[in-house]
C-alpha cells in the first residue's frame, strides 16, 4: 500500500515542484480586460473595442493578445485597446481577448473574454451566388466597375437584390442593374467610382443584399482588390496598345507607299537599287534608317504585296 500511495504522490510532488513562471511564483494575478464589444463600422469593417480591468496593477507590462476566431482565423498583439479588421461579417464574427502581464522574460495571461456578432439574417439559399467584379481603367485614372452574380437558388422570383460597394471610407448603391428573365437585379456598373487604379493593393467590399415579400433575403460579402480581379484587364489593354501600335504602323507605311506611288517619277529619275527579297527584317531596317527612294524601290519590286508582308515584319519586330 505505501509503494502504491508512493506512485501516486511522486508524480504530484514533482509536477508541483516544477517552479511556475516568475509572476506566477510571485502571486502576481492577471485579470481579463472589461467591455468588450464590437461595432460594425462599415460594410465588412468590425472595430474590436474594450477596457483595461480597473483592478489590474499596472506595475507590469501589459499587452493584448487578439484571438480571431471567424470568419478567417487570425492571432495578433497589440497595446492598445481597440483595433479594427476588414472581414467579410455574412456569416457573423467571433473574437476573444485576453491580457498578458510581461516582466523580467516571464509573461502571464489572463482568461479569455470572448464576443460575437450573429450571421446576418436572411433565408438559406437565398443570398446570390457566383458573384464576381472586374475593375475597369479608364483614362485620367477613373475606374469603372463592373459585378455579375446569380440570384440564388431559393431566392422568390420578386428579389430585388441590392449592391453596394465600399472603397476606404466610401460606400455607394448601384445605379444601374442588368436583369435576368425575372427581372431580378444580377449585375450592375458603376461607370465612374471613388476606386484609385494606383492603389492596386486597397480591398474593395462589395455587399449584395435584397428584399422579396416571400423571403428574407440574406446578404453576402465579399472583399476583393484590382491586383486579383483587374488582371485581365490589365492583359487586354497591353493586347490594345499591341494592336493600335502595329495597325498605326501599317497606316503610316501605307501612306508612304501612296506617297512614293505618286513620285514614281523621281524613282524613274533614279532608277531602283537592286534589293535581296529575302531578308524582309533588313528592309525593315532600311525603311527607318535609309532614304525614301530606297523604300520606292523596294515597293516597286513587290508591287501591292509588299504592304501585307511589311506589316508581317512589323508586328514581328513589336511582339
Ligand atoms: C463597463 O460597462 C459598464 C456598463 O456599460 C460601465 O458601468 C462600466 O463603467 C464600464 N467599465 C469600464 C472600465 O469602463
Ligand atoms: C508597484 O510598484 C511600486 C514601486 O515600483 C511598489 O511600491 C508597489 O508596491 C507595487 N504595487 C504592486 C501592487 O505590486
Ligand atoms: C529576473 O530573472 C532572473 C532569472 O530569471 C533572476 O535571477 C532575477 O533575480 C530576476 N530579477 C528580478 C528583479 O526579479
Ligand atoms: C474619408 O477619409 C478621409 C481621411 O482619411 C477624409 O479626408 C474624407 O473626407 C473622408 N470621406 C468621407 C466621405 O467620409
Ligand atoms: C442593404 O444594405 C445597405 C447597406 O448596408 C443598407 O443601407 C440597406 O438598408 C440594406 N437593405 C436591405 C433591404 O437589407
Amino acid at each position: 500500500i505505501i509503494i502504491m500511495v508512493n506512485i501516486i504522490l511522486v508524480p504530484l510532488w514533482t509536477a508541483m515542484a516544477i517552479q511556475p513562471n516568475l509572476l506566477q511564483a510571485k502571486g502576481i494575478q492577471v485579470l481579463p480586460p472589461v467591455n468588450f464589444t464590437l461595432t460594425v463600422t462599415a460594410l465588412a469593417e468590425v472595430l474590436l473595442h474594450w477596457k483595461p480591468n480597473p483592478d489590474q496593477h499596472q506595475n507590469y507590462t501589459v499587452i493584448y493578445e487578439v484571438e480571431i476566431i471567424t470568419p478567417v482565423q487570425e492571432e495578433y498583439n497589440t497595446k492598445h485597446t481597440h483595433s479594427t479588421r476588414t472581414v467579410v461579417l455574412h456569416d457573423g464574427f467571433c473574437a476573444q481577448v485576453r491580457t498578458r502581464l510581461s516582466y523580467n522574460n516571464s509573461q502571464i495571461e489572463s482568461e479569455w473574454v470572448t464576443e460575437e456578432l450573429p450571421a446576418l439574417a436572411g433565408d438559406a439559399g437565398t443570398s446570390v451566388t457566383n458573384l464576381f467584379c472586374i475593375v475597369y481603367t479608364a483614362s485620367y485614372n477613373t475606374a469603372s466597375l463592373h459585378c455579375s452574380w446569380l440570384a440564388g437558388e431559393h431566392a422568390p422570383t420578386d428579389t430585388v437584390y441590392f449592391l453596394f460597394y465600399r472603397y476606404n471610407n466610401y460606400t455607394e448603391q448601384c445605379p444601374d442593374y442588368l436583369k435576368d428573365k425575372w427581372q431580378r437585379n444580377v449585375g450592375c456598373r458603376f461607370s465612374k467610382t471613388y476606386i484609385d487604379p494606383k492603389q492596386i493593393d486597397t480591398l474593395i467590399i462589395i455587399h449584395v443584399n435584397g428584399s422579396s415579400k416571400h423571403a428574407a433575403i440574406k446578404p453576402l460579402e465579399q472583399l476583393f482588390n484590382q491586383n486579383t480581379i483587374g488582371e485581365e484587364q490589365k492583359e487586354n489593354q497591353v493586347g490594345w496598345v499591341l494592336i493600335l501600335v502595329t495597325v498605326t504602323m501599317c497606316f503610316i507605311t501605307l501612306l508612304i507607299a501612296m506617297a512614293c506611288k505618286m513620285c514614281h517619277l523621281w524613282s524613274r529619275l533614279f532608277p531602283p537599287i537592286p534589293t535581296p527579297k529575302n531578308n524582309l527584317k533588313d528592309l525593315a531596317r532600311t525603311y527607318t534608317s535609309e532614304t525614301e527612294t530606297e523604300v520606292g524601290s523596294y515597293i516597286d519590286d513587290l508591287g501591292s504585296y509588299n504592304e501585307d508582308l511589311y506589316c508581317e515584319v512589323l508586328e514581328d519586330s513589336v511582339i
